[in-house]
């Protein structure tokens, strides 16, 4: 089987699909990262080295660049980037990727993608493609179909193996093969009737969280001057066994799926059907007002402290966008880090996550110390990581502005 791109979403996939039995061959355009995988350096948190080591040294795992190797697959995944560009969906890279394929498909074959986009996508520019380049027809001579990817990054307990999985096909005769495929490589498969509704069911949960934690974002910001603390709400709210689901509020959303995916939605319904998703541009506005918003509380903060940003040395710790990641893409954190410069802050962050090539030139990277803490004007915490010592934070920061809610002490305030 052929997996193309290895990114957070292809390399999980060909690793798992090796130890279920299948031939896998990888390609990536990226050469670096597919020089690291033939040297057993995964660069994904998802994927140890002692487990890459494993598929490479089974001899069913190649990783390579030329389409070339592709040649006479069974099946063939595509899970390559869908990124917004200027607001707008940017499916350059399935295109390329499906252009590439299409020359090596034979009768038979099953093409699934992965990547997250809007519905119609499989159907309307996918298969075109593959058709054009092969002279065969989806349906007739070839499978095709769509399954969206649900990896949660840092989560120990779900991974691609038992999460169920969407799979969907553009005929019956598609769904069983990719049912097939995907029945060796996670417990449990949810078909649906189209590929369509599998590319929405992906926006639907990705929606679905970025209007929710919107939400409790808006709440946060109004709270403390209600006298109520949202956070122990948000705790109580979820005692109740039915009908509600916690969010927790933060520094705004990041990564590859919520400041990108519902956009995918509300750009395709505004093309086709002239209509605004309301809940989504809401969502959007109120998640990237966050960043802004903290600086307001760091801003006040160190005025009632007799200072200003301007000077003030600023501590902060985190530029992932999510707990125990190293994952910087579109992270709010790495927006308030730039904010704060922008305002004159003397500001070092602390990260033990992200590679060192990809911290941004412009962003100050220190060890979280004692010295560190007790030199800082403020610490702000972006990112809960685990391996931060919020003890140290707690008893030495002469004051901690906490978006986490991990903090307690005289000198910590809450988001
Ligand atoms: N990261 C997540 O947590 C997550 C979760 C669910 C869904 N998704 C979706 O999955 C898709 C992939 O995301 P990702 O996070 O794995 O991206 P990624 O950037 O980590 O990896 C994508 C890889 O594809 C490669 N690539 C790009 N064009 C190519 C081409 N034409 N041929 C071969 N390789 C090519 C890139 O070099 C890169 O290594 C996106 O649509 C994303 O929205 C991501």
């Amino acid at each position: 089987m052929i997996v193309v791109g290895l990114g957070y979403v292809g390399l999980p996939l060909a690793v798992r699909a090796v130890e279920a039995g299948y031939l896998v061959v990888g390609v990536d355009t990226d050469e670096l990262r597919v020089k690291r995988l033939g040297a057993c350096d995964s660069y994904i948190e998802g994927v140890d080295d002692t487990r890459l080591m494993a598929a490479v040294d089974s001899g069913r795992f190649h990783a390579t660049t030329d389409y070339d190797r592709i040649e006479g697959f069974d099946v063939c995944v595509i899970t390559v980037p869908t990124p917004l560009r200027e607001g707008v969906p940017d499916l350059s890279f399935v295109e390329c990727a499906g252009r590439s394929v299409a020359p090596h498909l034979t009768p038979g074959a099953t093409v699934v993608l992965e990547s997250t986009t809007y519905p119609g996508t499989t159907e309307t520019l996918l298969r075109p493609l593959l058709e054009a380049g092969s002279g065969l027809k989806a349906g007739e001579d070839f499978h095709l179909g769509y399954s969206p990817e649900r990896i949660d990054p840092g989560n120990p307990e779900w991974h691609l193996e038992n999460t169920p999985k969407v799979i969907s096909g553009i005929d019956p005769a598609s769904l069983r093969s990719v049912e097939g495929f995907y029945g060796d490589i996670v417990e449990r498969t949810v078909p649906v009737s189209s590929c369509r509704t599998a590319e929405l069911t992906k926006l639907l949960e990705n929606t679905y969280r970025h209007v929710n934690i919107a939400m409790v974002n808006e709440m946060a910001m109004v709270s403390r001057q209600l006298g109520a603390d949202i956070w122990e709400a948000i705790d109580a709210a979820g005692t109740k066994p039915f009908g509600f689901m916690p969010f927790r509020p933060g520094p705004g959303v990041g990564g590859h799926c919520l400041p990108v995916d519902p956009s995918y939605l509300s750009w395709q319904v505004k093309r086709l059907l002239r209509q605004d998703l309301r809940f989504i541009g809401l969502a959007n506005e109120i998640n990237d007002h966050m960043p802004a918003h903290v600086v307001q509380r760091v801003t006040r903060g160190l005025n009632e402290r007799g200072k200003s940003v301007k000077g003030s040395r600023v501590l902060q710790l985190g530029l992932a966008y999510k707990k125990n990641t190293g994952d910087i893409r579109e992270s709010p954190a790495l927006v308030l880090a730039r904010s704060l410069l922008s305002l004159g802050a003397r500001l070092t962050v602390v990260e033990p996550h992200t590679d060192a090539y990809l911290v941004p030139p412009d962003i100050t990277r220190v060890e979280l110390t004692e010295a560190e803490v007790r030199a800082a004007d403020v610490i702000v915490v972006a990112t809960d990581h685990d391996a931060f010592d919020y003890a140290l934070i707690e008893d030495a920061g002469a004051y901690v502005l906490d978006t986490r809610n991990r903090c307690r002490g005289e000198r910590v305030e809450i988001l």
